[in-house]
């Protein structure tokens, strides 16, 4: 058995020749992640790795779900990073119940179900506009010109800030995309919450109509500092934009390599959306989030101990053939698809109903106005260490039409 440095690994029991998950590991590509998911899952379903302060990796999907619904034993407390690097704490995916519940009520308005509805009109808007300026060149490069722009502009907008602002805060993001994980990442970190102070004080001055006056007129009533609020802000933003450009992007990359499957996805545009829940299940662009157990808990032949961290590997449980039938096979009408791209339990993605619209609206534009668009060029994946090593998308995607 091998690693993935390719080494071979010995030794303790639940490590003892298993492969090691090592979310840090400059060679765990997109593809060697999914050969080790499979290795993962066959032969130590609950792995151990000793690196970063240790942990275990759940690899199947039933181990995975399990965990991520029981959240009274495994907290989310110790941090979403491996090592835990910050000293901020992230509203509300670094918090476990009762703090939690409050942090979500705040970020409601943001992403109900209703506000992404109330979206669409915008978010077609958006992607209308940034297809006008590429449509004549008959090429663009799809990542750039409108994964990555098309949810930062519809989350600026709902926090009524401007281009100007949007464009403060993709800086913001990629400084951290590359430092995530190191002490460099925690100076972006402070830098970024000073802006949303900033903003807060701008816009207690002059309310709108928006989500940030929403919630600091929310949070008259629950009086969470604004230093917390910020750190609030930071997470929702950076997850707001950044995983939906990922999604977004593993789905034009898809459609760019499948120039046949347009006809039938603009004949019937319902399976658009079932086309979306596909993609994001056979690339998830979040691989793994952690949680530290709170008591000793059995989890498949393995005793995991109160303290021990525990990684919840979203992207090898939506690859499991205990669930999935042809899990390395794209579906494009797989129903049911129980997939956890989104998670699963208390810390489910709140942001699923405004990254699906966003989703929805760009892949139906894009096929209706660039017909028969397919690849032209290089396509570029994430590096393994992005995000802090729980990145997998596409990060440069040329296409012609
Ligand atoms: C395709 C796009 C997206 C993917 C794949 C995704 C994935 C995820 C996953 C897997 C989690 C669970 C983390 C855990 O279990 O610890 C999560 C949580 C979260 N996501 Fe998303 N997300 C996406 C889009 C968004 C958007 C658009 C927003 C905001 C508007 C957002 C905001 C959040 C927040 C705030 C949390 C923490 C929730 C909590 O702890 O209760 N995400 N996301």
């Amino acid at each position: 058995m091998t690693d993935v440095q390719g080494t071979e690994t010995d030794g303790e029991p639940g490590a003892g020749r298993c492969p090691v998950f090592d979310p840090h590991s400059p060679d765990l590509t997109p593809d060697r992640a999914y050969e080790l998911y499979a290795e993962l899952r066959a032969t130590c379903p609950v792995s151990r790795g000793e690196q970063h302060g240790g942990y275990w990796a759940l690899s199947r999907y039933a181990d995975v779900r399990a965990a991520a619904m029981d959240n009274a034993r495994f907290s989310s407390a110790g941090g979403v990073y491996v090592p835990a690097v910050s000293t901020h704490r992230f509203p509300p995916i670094d918090h476990d119940p009762p703090e939690h519940g409050r942090f979500r009520a705040l970020i409601a308005p943001l992403t109900s179900p209703a506000a992404a509805r109330r979206m669409e009109p915008a978010i077609q808007a958006t992607v209308d506009g940034l297809v006008d300026r590429f449509i004549d060149a008959g090429r663009a490069e799809l990542v750039e010109q409108l994964a990555v722009p098309l949810p930062l502009d519809v989350i600026t907008q709902l926090y009524g800030l401007g281009p100007a602002q949007a464009e403060d805060i993709r800086g913001y993001s990629l400084e951290f995309l590359e430092h995530a994980a190191g002490e460099a990442g925690q100076d972006v970190i402070q830098r970024v919450c000073d802006y949303w102070i900033e903003v807060f004080a701008e816009r207690r001055a002059h309310p709108g109509e928006d989500f940030i006056s929403e919630l600091l007129q929310l949070n008259d009533e629950l009086h969470v500092p604004d230093e917390e609020l910020a750190n609030m802000m930071f997470i929702l933003t950076y997850a707001g934009h950044d995983s939906t450009a990922l999604g977004l992007g593993n789905a034009l990359l898809y459609l760019a390599e499948h120039p046949e499957t347009h006809a039938q996805l603009l004949e019937d545009e319902s399976r658009i959306p079932l086309a979306i829940e596909e993609i994001l299940r056979f690339e998830t662009p979040l691989h793994w989030f952690p949680r530290v157990a709170t008591e000793d808990v059995p989890v498949g032949d393995q005793l995991v101990r109160a303290g021990d961290r525990v990684m919840l590997l979203f992207g090898s449980a939506n690859r499991d053939a205990e669930v999935f039938l042809d899990p390395d096979e794209v579906v494009l009408d797989r129903k049911p698809n129980r997939h956890l791209a989104f998670g699963a339990g208390i810390h489910s993605c709140p942001g699923m109903p405004l990254a699906r619209a966003e989703m929805r609206i760009a892949l139906s534009t894009v096929l209706r106005r660039l017909p028969g668009f397919h690849l032209d060029g290089e396509v570029e994946r994430t590096s393994p260490l992005e995000g802090g090593g729980r990145h997998l998308g596409v990060r440069r995607l040329p296409v012609t039409w």
